[in-house]
């Protein structure tokens, strides 16, 4: 264990970071699929190179929540473990942490953890967590309350798609409404995240501004956060989100407050299922809200 650093992350660990993240999260997958779940596959090409771009996205930002544990052979370091967190505002967020499988179990975690939560300096904090028991249990210790997530799958039986009126499509001055919903919602606004997420998803907002909220959607039709003064304009932009939907889709991260997810996702004919907590310290769970799994 001596011989691994806990140090912060560097533009030239991003390859080797992205390697350790994708094998940690193979095997947590595998470790934790039902009997009923397709096959888990290594993470494709594309989902590399998006999950360098994102990392340096938030190196970029805010380098100082970027901790990653690193072993030195022959002169490089080799990343064995990683943890980005960032702060917006007054909210602290984790995007991602893993400890390469070969390395758990020796408290590299739990050295990276504490790196990342002193970046916080007591501000509130939400991410999404998996089961695994090292991680729940840090979280736990760390003060963060575990709330159960569920999501709804399945393929959208179209004929129960309603008439969605009262949308348009976002642009990048309606980012300043949504950074004051993100900050009733969630304590901050997303700032620049709402930039990095134009760029690569369709952005549907509410017409009316005294109704206010939006959805990103991604390029199979799934929401991918989606945030919203009241129940009645959330459920609006999620139907908008399953019109978009090709084929097996996935709404994620519901909460119980969050129950009129659920209530779409029935009446479209989809499946409850259950993944995963959402943590929070120093705040309540966001409602109505579906948070990204990257920049909640
Ligand atoms: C979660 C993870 C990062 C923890 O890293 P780690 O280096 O194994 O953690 P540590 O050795 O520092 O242990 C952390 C704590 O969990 C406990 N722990 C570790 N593995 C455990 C296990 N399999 N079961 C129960 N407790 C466990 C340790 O005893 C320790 O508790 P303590 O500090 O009170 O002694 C790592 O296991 C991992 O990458 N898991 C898969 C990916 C994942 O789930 N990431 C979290 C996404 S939110």
């Amino acid at each position: 264990m001596d011989s691994v650093r806990v140090r912060l992350m560097r533009e030239d660990d991003l390859p080797s970071a992205e390697r350790a993240s994708a094998v940690t999260f193979f095997e947590a997958d595998r470790g934790t699929r039902r009997v009923s779940e397709p096959e888990v596959e290594p993470r494709s090409s594309v989902a590399s190179k998006q999950w360098i771009d994102r990392m340096r996205f938030c190196l970029g930002v805010d380098p100082a929540g970027c901790w990653v544990a690193v072993k030195t052979d022959e002169g490089a370091d080799r990343t064995v473990g990683f943890a980005i967190s960032q702060n917006r505002g007054g909210l602290w967020f984790l995007a991602t942490y893993g400890v390469l499988p070969s390395h758990q179990g020796q408290g590299i975690g739990k050295r990276l953890m504490d790196a990342a939560l002193a970046h916080a300096d007591g501000r509130p904090g939400i991410f999404s967590s998996s089961v695994h028991p090292g991680a729940t249990r840090r979280y736990r210790l760390a003060g963060f309350s575990l709330h159960p997530q569920m999501r709804m799958v399945g393929v959208v039986d179209r004929s129960t798609l309603p008439a969605v009126d009262g949308l348009r499509e976002g642009r990048a001055d309606d980012f300043e409404w949504m950074d004051g919903l993100d900050q009733d919602l969630r304590v901050a606004g997303h700032g620049p995240d709402h930039g990095y997420m134009l760029d690569t998803l369709r952005l549907v907002v509410s017409r009316d501004r005294a109704r206010p909220g939006y959805v990103y959607i991604d390029d199979r039709g799934r929401a991918s956060l989606l945030a919203a003064a009241e129940r009645e304009t959330a459920q609006r932009l999620l139907w908008e989100a399953l019109a978009s939907a090709q084929g097996n889709t996935l709404v994620n991260c519901i909460t119980t407050p969050n129950e009129w997810a659920v209530d779409v996702g029935l009446a479209a004919h989809l499946d409850i299922g259950q993944e995963g907590y959402i943590a929070v310290r120093d705040m309540p769970v966001p409602a109505p809200y579906l948070a990204s799994g990257h920049f909640l």
